[in-house]
């Protein structure tokens, strides 16, 4: 006879948080490394709802509508999933992004100061009220979409996506981005939260790119690296299950328990 399962009762939560080379033109180039893309991908993944295109420059008032919430952040919204081991588990997608006034080609002016490599690595996110991201035509036209809130109070940041785009980009030297990767992974591994390689763009990967990047992993504690393209709808699911994978090995194997006391918890 099989032994009957102990029924978990509450579906853990994950909050996974998408980091990666942001800011200006000067510093990012033409063009985006993919967090938005990888975002959307697993949060939304048919065709009607994938867009690649999640501009970052904004207007003053669509910074400061409430899905943008004058934050740096977005909530790309909750995903349910169900685990390798067959465990439903809820994932909440936060993308940390550098927002660029239309007017200035300066960064937006937010409550919060810090760089974006200091930002990006905070473990603890608040914004009142703050509505799901869908797309760049939902800024100014809120009423049109679902309106769902991202959780109240603070989210606690489980684990981190850090991207590399291994694409030729535009306008930009990988030596670059790699420079910022390495102080933004610098700053990710102060919070002691597990972390993700995820290569973006690897349909249109360069070969050296992607090999230095699985030397960089292998360089900062062997870190594991799913090798993604959003565009092609390829690794995205592995790329955020993996990191989940990560957490709960880091908070813990089920906890032993003798005979007597299991029966007494019955
Ligand atoms: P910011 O938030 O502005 O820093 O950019 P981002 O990192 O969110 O990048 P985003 O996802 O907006 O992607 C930027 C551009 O890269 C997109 O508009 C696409 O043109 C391209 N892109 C994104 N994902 C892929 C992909 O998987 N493959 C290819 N070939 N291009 C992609
Ligand atoms: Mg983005």
């Amino acid at each position: 006879m099989m032994m009957a399962k102990k029924q978990d009762v509450r579906a853990p939560t994950y909050n996974l948080v998408v980091v990666g080379l942001s800011g200006t033109e000067k510093e990012k180039g033409q063009c985006g490394v993919g967090k938005s893309c990888l975002c959307n991908r697993f949060v939304r993944p048919s065709a009607d709802d994938f867009y690649l295109d999640h501009t970052s420059v904004l207007s003053t008032s669509d910074f400061g509508g409430r899905v943008v919430n004058n934050d740096h952040f977005l909530f790309w919204g909750e995903a349910g999933r169900t685990t390798e081991e067959g465990q439903e588990c809820r994932i909440n997608v936060v993308e940390q992004t550098e927002f660029i006034d239309d007017q200035t080609f300066q960064p937006h002016r937010s409550t919060a100061l810090q760089p974006y490599i200091k930002r990006a690595a905070s473990t603890k996110l608040a914004s009142a009220e703050k509505l799901m991201y869908f797309c760049t035509d939902q800024l100014g036209l809120e009423q049109d979409f679902e309106q769902k809130q991202m959780p109240e109070g603070k989210l606690m940041v489980d684990g981190f996506l850090l991207c590399i785009d291994v694409s030729r980009g535009m306008n930009r030297s990988f030596e670059d981005q790699m420079k910022f990767v390495t102080n933004l992974y610098n700053q990710l591994a102060k919070t002691k939260k597990p972390v993700v390689v995820v290569l973006s763009k690897c349909d249109e990967g360069v070969e050296r790119y992607i090999k230095d990047s699985h030397t960089f992993a292998l360089t900062k504690k062997n870190l594991q690296v799913v090798e993604t393209s959003a565009r092609s709808n390829v690794n995205v699911e592995l790329a955020f299950l993996t990191l989940v994978q990560l957490i709960d090995k880091s908070r813990g194997k089920p906890k032993i328990i003798p005979y007597f006391e299991a029966l007494k918890q019955q």
